[in-house]
């Protein structure tokens, strides 16, 4: 098979058969295909599950699913899922979980919980008609997704505004209806799509009938109705705070106010340079991914949502801010996060409804204030170890040990190793070169 060859049908064949297509040029297939299924699920049953969430699955891409104890949020102890395949993550939120559990935790806001969706047109005609009749527009789209709606309704949610946006100064021609919706405790994605989509038929009926238009007036270009992942209404600030003198155990071998300078200019400095912004910001998301898969929802969308409100002035910077009041110091978090409790894969994934069970099955506003405190905890380690030690000693041993098992190395190895490489640095040739060392010697004197 050459990279151009164009193949039909292939989610047509049984997965046997993909995985003879798939295989036939790599050189130790016998192996690879032994690999590949001895990732699959010994439970039929779960492995159907995992089979249906995506299309030509073959096997499981495992990841370690995690806890970081001790997280006090609101007065209330949490043991986190957290599911990341990246070392340090677990062990640096636990660290700072536990470091705030004993001045005060974490405190958390929720500031909206409403997600948008747009449905974009182009339409050709008079500006002033089409916002003239928009009142009764409006009232066909609220009728006219009842069907869609009305279990969410009586859950409390709904469509909660419709907008009609002139958007032609951008675009020629170019309008939204712009809508937004309470979808409890579900992410509610498919429920906002459904009722944009029903939109377009709506407004397309509503030109065409009732004598409201001229007849230029009555054809509109539907060109897409879909949700917008940038929920900057759906807000959640996360909090931590103490008295600087209670910096001391973060601070190694500095005074606590001094610490607490450093860790505010280096916050600062996110603030105001795209580089360290990105990957200051990347440190958040290393916790918050974390637990958004843990819990079955879409990382993706956390993602992007969270990078735009990152960059809503104008410029991208940082997500979080600190800063020390009256001899407070405080560090703060605030940012977009729509995610759910009930719908999509949460009640689906038998680890993702274990990752709700351990947090106590929190609702959606719950899992919001405690995905942020992760992602709080996380920026207070990384800036910690940043301005102290430097981020390399934490990630160095971690990094040893992933050489250590790519390198097959048994207990006494993994101690040897780790005592020999203790404040030296451990890339893979020198580990390599020093198992081998260790196995020689072993070997003669056998
Ligand atoms: C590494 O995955 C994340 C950090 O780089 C975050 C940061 O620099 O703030 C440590």
């Amino acid at each position: 098979m050459t990279n151009k060859t164009i193949i039909s049908g292939f989610s047509r064949l049984e997965r046997k058969e993909k995985l003879d297509l798939l295989l036939q040029n790599i050189p130790d297939r016998v192996q690879a295909f032994q690999e590949i299924e001895s990732y699959r699920h010994s439970d039929r049953r779960i492995q159907n599950l995992h089979d249906e969430f995506s299309e030509n699955t073959i096997t499981n891409f495992y990841l370690p699913y995690g806890i970081a104890p001790n997280f006090l949020i609101n007065g209330r102890n949490y043991m986190v899922p957290m599911v990341t395949e990246e070392s340090s993550v677990v062990a640096a939120a636990a660290r700072s979980a536990k470091f705030w559990s004993a001045l005060g935790g974490f405190n958390v806001q929720v500031k909206g919980m409403s997600k948008n969706g747009q449905l974009h047109f182009t339409w050709k005609g008079d500006h002033d008609r089409l916002r003239n009749a928009f009142p009764s527009l409006k009232e066909m789209l609220l009728k006219g997704t009842e069907h869609i709606t009305a279990n969410m309704v009586k859950r409390g949610g709904g469509i909660k505004s419709i907008e009609l946006l002139d958007r032609r100064e951008d675009m020629e021609d170019y309008y939204q209806i712009s809508a937004g919706f309470d979808t409890g405790d579900s992410m509610g994605a498919n429920f906002i799509n459904s009722c944009l989509e029903e939109f377009g038929v709506i407004l397309k009926e509503f030109l065409r009938t009732g004598n409201r238009f001229e007849k230029g007036e009555q054809e509109v270009d539907i060109i897409m109705a879909i949700l917008s992942n940038y929920c900057s209404e759906c807000l959640v600030t996360a909090e931590v705070g103490c008295k600087i003198g209670g910096l001391k155990s973060m601070a190694g071998d500095m005074q606590a106010d001094e610490f607490a300078g450093k860790f505010h200019r280096a916050v600062r400095i996110a603030g105001i340079d795209v580089n360290r912004a990105t990957t200051h910001n990347k440190g958040i998301f290393n916790g918050m991914d974390a637990v958004v898969i843990a819990t079955g929802n879409d990382f993706r969308a956390v993602e992007a949502s969270g990078h735009a409100w990152a960059a809503r002035n104008g410029r991208y910077g940082s997500l979080s801010t600190s800063g020390t009041e009256n001899g407070m110091f405080y560090h703060r978090l605030t940012l977009p996060l729509a995610v759910g409790t009930v719908g999509g894969l949460t009640g689906l994934h038998p680890m993702a409804r274990r990752s709700l069970q351990i947090l106590g099955n929190p609702d959606a506003r719950e899992l919001m204030e405690i995905i942020a405190s992760v992602g709080l905890a996380s920026n207070f380690a990384a800036v910690s170890s940043l301005v102290t030690s430097g981020i390399q000693s934490g990630h160095m041993k971690m990094h040893l040990s992933n050489i250590l098992n790519h390198l097959g190395a048994d207990k006494a190895e993994k101690e040897a190793a780790a005592v020999h490489f203790e404040g030296r640095k451990a890339g893979f040739a020198a580990v390599e070169e020093f198992l081998n060392t260790m196995r020689r010697e072993k070997q003669n004197i056998n």
